[in-house]
């Protein structure tokens, strides 16, 4: 019985409104494997309102009561199928100028056919969501999710019909106790972002499908962990006909793990070889197109496939000035390849799990993946409830991108202040993708401290590799620090310099004196890049940061609402000198290590 029902008072005295809508959280626990699946789209045409006040959960337009008990009209303050239309996934701020800053709720809403099957499951599976997304379908509350960039899904199995209304709630409104909080150096963009689609199942699933490279070395035996939903199966069947492997995989309680003896070629940036795997099980078959490549660190090198690899990256955020945080495939195509024709066999995607669409493009690309979480600045870490947020947000990154050759690097955050609390929070977290993921290194964006001029973050122990953000030319004017830095720091792990750089208007000439012009920020990569060549423990840079990108902190006369730290302009077309400094950089390296 609804709290709104028992007080029987109208909405508008009902202080706890959203109580009964914060339970039903749905987590990366629910997901399942979705490799192979047909999908039916839910993608198109969908009725929308802004909610600024929440007025829909507030009245429960989702009960659609249109008359009293005894008949009679209501008065009702929604008309969904009048409402005006949006395409979506998109982000509603690049859709219509009136929505360009606005946060907050939007109510979706659409009727849609579906004819069930028998003895099968449905679930309805969303790419992701920034940030709060509650489901209402034909008039039952589904669920909430919480985390905005992230895949989730529910189990609709019990609530579809012939003919079916379905009700979104998307609410990007920023909150501090949120994974990112309400501060954060990019653009807040709110929607439906990403494909909505429903999937169905037979009643006896497969969870969960991993399989990559033993990490032992010897590059000849691979390890398939499966789990299913049910506990009855006895096996699972596994086929991969290019490796001529056909084998059965003993299940217990419904989840089992096998290594077996196979010769793959690698995968790596240079021949991104890509296998099509199937699983069996029951009346479940699902497949995974993967590769299988091993990164490991010894000492302060890193091995790809057993060799010393030098990370030629570059930062990239998720934005795009026509499509905000939803980008086309083909825009993520020309991201990679601006990068690849930059000289880079490396990408860090910051802040956040860009699409999954980025990982499967880079799979085949041949680019090397550091992917993040946003935990991100000043989390609030005492919270436990925000470390339940951030790890969901890690355990749904992970279990979307299991397969992906490209990804070799799981990120628990970015420039947080060391402190006990953030120790304790970010320890857990990589902790948690140690435990939880044995084919990818686990890393983070930290700080380097200036009061001992050194890399001296605490968390950087519970790390494979070190990230090291440093804006020496930038923030620190005195470039002789850099040197110095480097010089009082001892890692025993390698470093990568996760960020540097410095803002340029595209096309503000300017001088070597003046911030803020590109021979300014052709300047601060010179120098820069003259210095990091010479760090033995450093393996890698993602210079900050590939193209300009909406930001609202940012309204100097050069930003104009962009972080300018571009190496091209906000539609990638236009290459600033710097980036031209990057890609000779790269091409030297790539012919010193010939
Ligand atoms: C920080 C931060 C970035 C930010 C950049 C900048 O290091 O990690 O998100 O955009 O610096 O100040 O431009």
């Amino acid at each position: 019985m609804s709290t709104y029902k028992q007080k029987n008072i109208s909405d508008i005295n009902l202080e706890d409104y959203l109580q009964e809508y914060e339970g039903k959280q749905t987590s990366a626990k629910n997901l399942f494997f979705t490799g192979g699946r047909p999908r039916e789209s839910l993608n198109g045409t969908w009725h929308y309102a802004v909610d600024q006040y929440d007025t829909c959960i507030r009245q429960h337009w989702f009960e659609e009561r249109y008359r009293d008990a005894q008949g009679n009209t209501l008065p009702v303050d929604f008309s969904f199928d009048s409402w005006p239309t949006m395409e979506l996934p998109c982000c509603w701020n690049t859709r219509e100028e009136k929505l360009f800053l606005y946060e907050g709720s939007m109510i979706f809403t659409r009727t849609f056919s579906f004819h069930r099957e028998k003895d099968e499951k449905v679930f309805l599976h969303f790419g992701a969501v920034n940030y709060v997304c509650r489901v209402f379908l034909n008039k039952q509350y589904v669920g909430m999710h919480r985390g905005g960039s992230t895949p989730f899904c529910f189990d609709v199995t019990g609530l579809l019909q012939e003919e079916n209304r379905i009700i979104i709630q998307a609410d990007n409104t920023r909150r501090e106790e949120q994974v990112p909080t309400d501060n954060f150096d990019w653009f807040n963009y709110g929607g439906v972002y990403r494909d909505i689609d429903l999937i169905r199942v037979p009643r006896n699933y497969v969870r969960r499908f991993k399989l990559f490279l033993v990490p032992d070395g010897c590059f000849d035996k691979i390890r398939v962990e499966v789990s299913m939903s049910g506990k009855r199966a006895q096996k699972a069947f596994l086929e991969i006909p290019e490796l001529d492997l056909q084998a059965e995989i003993p299940l217990k309680d419904g989840a089992g793990s096998s290594v077996f003896k196979v010769n793959p070629v690698l995968w790596s940036p240079e021949n991104p070889k890509l296998y099509k795997a199937y699983l069996t099980c029951g009346k479940d078959r699902v497949m995974e197109e993967t590769g299988f490549r091993e990164i490991r660190v010894k000492d302060r090198e890193i091995l790809l496939n057993g060799k010393p690899a030098f990370l030629r990256g570059v930062c990239s955020h998720e934005d795009s000035v026509p499509n905000g945080k939803a980008l086309t495939e083909e825009e993520y195509l020309d991201t990679l390849h601006q990068a690849k024709n930059m000289g880079c066999n490396f990408m860090r995607l910051a802040h956040y799990p860009h699409s999954e669409k980025m990982a499967m493009l880079a799979d085949r690309e041949g680019i090397l993946l550091w992917e993040e979480i946003p935990v991100y600045w000043a989390i609030r870490f005492a919270r436990q409830d925000t470390y339940g947020d951030a790890e969901n947000q890690l355990a749904e990154l992970m279990h979307r991108d299991a397969n992906r050759p490209s990804v070799i690097i799981w990120s628990v955050g970015n420039e947080n202040a060391d402190t006990n609390p953030r120790l304790r929070f970010m320890k857990r977290l990589a902790d948690f993708a140690h435990r939880n993921d044995k084919s990818r290194l686990v890393s983070a964006a930290c700080l380097v401290s200036f009061s001992e001029l050194a890399i001296a973050d605490r968390l950087a122990k519970y790390l494979d590799v070190i990230g090291i953000n440093e804006y020496m030319g930038w923030y620190s004017p005195d470039f002789g620090l850099l040197p110095r830095l480097f010089e009082n720091s001892h890692p025993d792990k390698p470093v990568i310099i996760t960020e540097f750089g410095a803002d340029a208007l595209p096309g503000l000439v300017g001088d070597e004196k003046e911030k803020g012009t590109e021979v300014y920020q052709k300047y601060v990569y010179e120098r820069q890049l003259q210095i990091l060549h010479t760090i033995s423990y450093v393996k890698g840079l993602t210079p900050w940061i590939l193209y300009d990108f909406r930001c609202p902190r940012r309204t100097s006369s050069i930003q104009n609402y962009y972080n300018r730290k571009g190496l091209l302009s906000p539609d990638k077309k236009y290459r600033k000198p710097a980036y031209e400094e990057m890609r000779k950089f790269y091409l030297q390296l790539q012919q010193e290590s010939r």
